[in-house]
């Protein structure tokens, strides 16, 4: 089932918003053109995953002794992050980083004519 959104002018770069589907609540996250579309329940202990920040995963580089010699951010692997006890979970896919079993519920998200879609489950 198709669920018309919004228009892509309400929706902010890497700012989550959360919509209500007749009882489902989806966050949608828009980064650098592309939509994704969680359900808004963090798999730790149902915390409202959506409305956490978006940020740029930290990496650091390392000499031969294990000392870190460089700390950047990694513009292309984003996190978001459940604001209760936070978890971070990576944008594209809704892994988990600290626990790896845990995973967001995933949606088909994706603009067409200048508006956010939303495929569901509920085909029949
Ligand atoms: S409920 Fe999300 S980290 Fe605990």
């Amino acid at each position: 089932m198709e669920h018309k959104l919004c228009h892509i002018s309400e929706l902010e770069e890497r700012k989550p918003i959360a919509f209500d589907l007749e009882g489902l609540e989806v966050g949608i996250i828009f980064s650098k053109g592309q939509v994704y579309a969680y359900e808004n329940n963090c798999p730790h202990f149902g915390g409202p995953v959506c409305l956490g920040d978006v940020f740029s995963q930290i990496k650091l580089e390392l000499n031969d002794q294990q000392m870190v010699v460089d700390e950047y951010t990694d513009e292309n692997e984003l996190r978001l992050v459940c604001p209760w006890h936070g978890f971070e979970y990576e944008l594209k896919t809704g892994k988990c980083t600290i626990e790896p079993n845990l995973s967001l519920r995933k949606f088909h998200a994706y603009l067409k004519e200048n508006y956010v879609y939303l495929q569901s489950e509920q085909n029949e």
